[in-house]
């Protein structure tokens, strides 16, 4: 089985200084737990000073996003190479970048290949709409997107997968527990086919979309969901510790 994990997604949120604050409240209040990977991905600008606040601790870092390439006329972009040195890893795909910025499955495979040559763990996203899941498919397509997302990807020991369902993220309506089980389920045997059977049961697979202190329990119970994608909740450093501490009691 794959070592539970807990990831914060802060997404466009907060200072620099309320960054740092933010992660030095979490450490203080969770202590060391090495049993669970607990992984903070704030914005970019705070990637130094949120890395400097859990220095020493088993808290890890993540970055939300990279650009795929080395270096070069990319304006705006930030490399996996400048990203190794403060983080350990990174985000690519939430769907939030692909129904915003346009980005395809197949963009979102060159940045988890170019994370992964970097030595940083990609948290590889999938989900689907509202609209696919009511047309009866969501399985179908939650597969195909993740086999379209890993093209090229031969590292499953670095590899985290998060299933999203677009219509739970940031709504306060979750998926039930059961249906992300299923779905998740699939998405093993996905990884399966792509890694063998051995190297996909070590792939934490994470369920997120309004994870909260007060439901995540009934999600990590199930055999296949290692640990949770936490947006808004994760902006709260006493409901996160607690769905960190939830999780840790129920998976490990
Ligand atoms: P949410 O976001 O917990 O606020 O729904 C989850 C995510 O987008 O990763």
């Amino acid at each position: 089985m794959a070592k539970p994990l807990i990831a914060g997604n802060w997404k466009m949120n907060g200072t620099v200084a309320e960054g740092e604050d933010l992660a030095q409240s979490i450490r203080d209040k969770l202590g060391d737990r090495p049993e669970i990977a607990t992984v903070l991905c704030p914005p970019f600008i705070a990637l130094p000073r949120v890395a400097g606040a859990l220095a020493g601790s088993e808290i890890l870092v993540g970055a939300q996003n990279l650009y795929p390439e080395a270096s070069g006329a990319f304006t705006g972009e930030v490399s996996p190479t400048m990203l190794a040195g403060l983080c350990s890893y990174v985000i690519v795909g939430h769907s939030e970048r692909r129904a915003l910025l346009g980005e395809t499955s197949e963009f979102v495979a060159r940045k988890a290949v170019a994370a992964a040559e970097a030595g940083l763990r990609p948290v590889v996203c999938v989900g689907e709409s509202l609209e696919v899941r009511d047309a009866g498919n969501a399985e179908e397509f939650v597969a195909g997107q993740l086999v379209a997302s890993l093209e090229g990807v031969t590292d499953a020991a670095s590899l985290v997968v998060g299933y999203e369902p677009v219509w739970a993220i940031g709504t306060g309506r979750s998926a039930r527990p059961d249906v992300a089980q299923t779905m998740i389920g699939r998405l093993r045997s996905t990884l399966g086919d792509l890694f063998g059977a051995e190297a996909a049961s070590e792939i934490p697979i994470l369920y997120g979309g309004s994870v909260s202190a007060e439901n995540v329990g009934p999600f990590v119970d199930r055999p296949d969901i290692d640990g949770a994608l936490v947006g808004g909740a994760s902006l709260k450093p006493d409901e996160f510790v607690q769905i960190v501490k939830l999780t840790a009691s129920i998976r490990v």
